[in-house]
């Protein structure tokens, strides 16, 4: 069963939570700066953010929590940064092929995995395993790497010309559906509300799919800084939203 139950918040007030919120994890390389320390400091910080979040997103009954780790843009920075953010992204996913069972957390990726260092991907596909034999209703975490909402939609889209090529689908047979479920998010609902820290108003590739009717929420916390008591407020501000999704108000 989806985890959408009513459930208390950090203030002990009763929330029904979005169904999947996803976050760009952004202001790593601001918070390290202003405090004089490397870039990679921000990440190191930024991925322990990743780690309370998805525990409270867990605690709470969100069910999925799709964060932006990696986007197809960022092989621009410095090979010690991306070395960095590779590291703790195999240091993240070594721990969670020990506890993912136990703590009944499912995880996936989002993503072209093709220049993804293959003891990274082996271990991405150690966790996909697990998470497989995890009951669907189980807290997921959908990690980008790699990952960019064009390059996902023309990955999809040359699936379906490969399809149409062998004969096995039809143009005219493709719907919104059906490209749905050639995404990396295929089976997942969209995000209700999409959540970037850091005072940046922009949505950067990111499921640019996925966000058709998605609530937007920006805030000035760097992303470190990010904690409980503001994902409280998002999910607030969410909750006041009039979702009308292109219809009229009853
Ligand atoms: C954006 O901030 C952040 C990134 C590009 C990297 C995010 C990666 C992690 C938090 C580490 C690994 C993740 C997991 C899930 C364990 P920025 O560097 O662009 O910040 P800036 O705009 O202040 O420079």
């Amino acid at each position: 069963m989806a985890a959408i139950d009513t459930k208390n918040n950090q203030a002990g007030q009763a929330i029904k939570p979005p169904r999947h919120i996803a976050i760009i994890m952004d202001g790593n390389g601001r918070w390290a700066t202003k405090r004089g320390l490397p870039r990679t400091a921000g990440h190191k910080a930024g991925a322990e953010t990743f780690r309370k979040i998805a525990t409270y997103c867990k605690n709470i009954g969100v069910q999925y929590l799709t964060v932006y780790a990696f986007s197809t843009e960022n092989w621009k920075r410095s090979a010690d940064e991306v070395g960095a953010i590779m590291g703790l992204l195999k240091r993240y996913l070594l721990e969670a092929v020990d506890t993912m069972e136990r703590d009944h957390i499912r995880l996936h990726f989002f993503g072209d995995m093709t220049p993804i260092a293959p003891e990274l991907r082996a271990l991405a596909h150690e966790t996909d395993e697990i998470s497989a034999g995890l009951p669907e209703g189980d807290f997921q975490a959908n990690v980008c790497l790699n990952y960019g909402g064009r390059d996902e939609i023309l990955r999809a889209v040359r699936k379906f010309a490969a399809q149409c090529a062998a004969g096995e689908r039809k143009p005219e047979e493709l719907d919104e559906a059906m490209l749905s479920g050639l995404m990396d998010s295929a089976g997942i609902p969209d995000p209700e509300l999409i959540i970037r820290p850091s005072g940046e108003q922009r949505l950067s590739n990111f499921l640019l799919w996925q966000c058709a009717y998605s609530e937007f929420y920006y805030t000035d916390t760097l992303w470190p800084d990010f904690d409980e008591a503001e994902l409280d407020k998002a999910i607030a501000a969410y909750q006041s939203r009039d979702r009308r999704f292109g219809g009229v108000k009853k």
